[in-house]
């Protein structure tokens, strides 16, 4: 009790430092998705290897992978207790469009209690809380709690395939007796949630193809095929305005929800169809009308169009008939199923679907599953405890609409709990212009977790 005190106070005063630090890790521009940032990649994970043996990590190391590197650290602390694993991405996503920023996306900026910079809530702010828990229980209690192990990745952003195979290919080394992951928000700061599942996803791109070369639009319009406008014809067919996709395969494998679920996402007693519409600034939602929006985001699929490449788009105007157009697809699957089974679906779908006169290709960019815990497992309930001792409020447990690939595979791999305790809020804007991290969530984060570490404990508390 006093030793929580005495953590809790240090995480207070050395708040400001962590804070510092974290400014240091998040003006690394590590994108992974862009491969002129590869070295700005490789330099935020050494930065946050030379954190841990900092910390004290007795083991530390950079994992080389075909793509960006694993960060892996290690302290065994004591046989008889338990081993968490914990989780974490050091990259973060593309800043565009830029000109929305209103302070550079790689210069850190503290503002009315938020630090602004691209990363700072997804995930290396989320990530920091974490380390500063950590350093807390070593530095006022002179050793972690429990084993831990932590892996971080540096691709998650950009389909996690590294992880994935390290996962598969060495259960023994990461094996733990859960698993915590801090890269999912609560739904209100007055509010703690737990996060019981995620969507998986499934992206593609649609190529398509029409005549051999731009044409002009008098001379051929009314007669030639219009990629642009066939891929258009063609996504309405995929999905209709009323939201529901028209994938037969798909329509027929959803999982059912249990009855505790279903009612939560009709009684919607957090208000979450008004937050929605406050946090995306419109005035109603879009979507399947018959489902409440927590099982639109839970647990229904969706498919959405993320962009449209192709004609023309500068400056005037230039009559022409494009030879080509190209959208990037998703979709987000509920848990249970195969993404690359869905693929094949996807693929029947679109080739049937294509209007006629128009070559059109698919590819698999990447795919992963989607995750459901039911809420009983203690290692969840401890983080509910935890949360509760925080924030004085109990936590409610609710699926996410995201997608963190590899939280499926840690359930499925390692056959342990994986909890989703975040500290994001849904405005942070992640993925979007002015990415921000809240300093509260921040305090009350470290916080959190240090509590909940000592939770895992069995047997005999350490001194303190
Ligand atoms: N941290 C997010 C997942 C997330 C998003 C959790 C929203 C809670 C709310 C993660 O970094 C992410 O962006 N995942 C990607 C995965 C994809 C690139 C495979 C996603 O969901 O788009
Ligand atoms: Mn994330
Ligand atoms: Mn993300």
């Amino acid at each position: 009790m006093t030793s929580a005190i005495t953590r809790n106070k240090y995480l207070d005063d050395n708040q400001n430092r962590f804070i510092e630090q974290l400014m240091e890790w998040l003006a690394i521009p590590s994108i992974s998705t862009l491969s002129e940032h590869k070295d700005d990649v490789r330099n935020a994970a050494d930065w946050v290897r030379n954190r841990l043996a900092e910390i004290g990590f007795p083991t530390s190391r950079i994992i080389a992978t075909t793509g960006h590197p694993l960060v892996f650290a290690e302290w065994q602390v004591d046989d008889r207790q338990p081993a968490l694993l914990i989780y974490g991405h050091y990259d973060v996503q593309p800043v565009d469009p830029i000109e929305q920023w209103n302070s550079p996306p790689f210069q850190p900026t503290i503002r009315a209690g938020n630090i602004y910079c691209r990363g700072a809530s997804d995930d290396k702010g989320q990530i920091m809380l974490v380390l500063a828990a950590l350093e807390a229980w070593i530095k006022v209690d002179g050793a972690l709690p429990v084993n831990i192990k932590i892996l971080l990745e540096g691709e998650e952003e950009a389909g996690g395939a590294s992880i994935a195979a390290y996962v598969q290919e060495n259960p023994e080394h990461l094996r733990a007796d859960a698993v915590l992951i801090c890269d999912t928000h609560m739904v209100r700061a007055d509010q703690p949630s737990l996060v019981t599942g995620l969507r998986g996803v499934l992206y593609t791109e649609i190529a398509v193809t029409g005549a051999k070369t731009d044409l002009h639009s008098g001379s051929y319009g009314g007669v030639a095929p219009n990629p642009i406008h066939a891929l258009c014809v063609l996504i309405s067919r995929l999905k209709g305005e009323d939201g529901v996709i028209h994938i037969p395969e798909l329509a027929s494998a959803i999982p059912a929800a249990g009855a505790a679920e279903k009612l939560f996402w009709q009684e919607d007693p957090l208000h979450i169809e008004k937050a929605l519409c406050t946090e995306m600034g419109v005035t109603e939602l879009a979507g399947e009308k018959d489902y409440p929006p927590l099982e639109r985001i839970g647990l229904r699929p969706t498919l959405e169009v993320h962009g449209i490449r192709g004609g023309f788009t500068a400056e005037g105007a230039k009559t022409v008939i494009p030879a080509s157009a190209v959208a990037k697809i998703s979709l987000r699957l509920p848990a249970g199923l195969e993404p690359n089974e869905v693929f094949g679906w996807l693929d029947k779908a679109v080739q049937r679907h294509m209007p006629a006169g128009h070559i059109v290709q698919v590819t698999n960019l990447h795919a992963g599953k989607g995750f459901y815990i039911p809420p009983g497992a203690p290692a969840l309930l401890a983080a509910a405890d935890a949360l509760e001792s925080i924030y004085g409020k109990t936590p409610v447990f609710m699926r996410e609409g995201g997608s963190i690939p590899i939280a499926s595979l840690f359930n499925e791999v390692l056959n342990v709990p994986v909890v989703l305790m975040g500290f994001g809020l849904p405005d942070d804007t992640i993925h979007a212009p002015n990415e921000k991290f809240s300093l509260e969530q921040f305090r009350k984060g470290m916080k959190t977790v240090a509590d909940f570490l000592g939770r895992l404990t069995c047997g005999q508390e350490h001194a303190g």
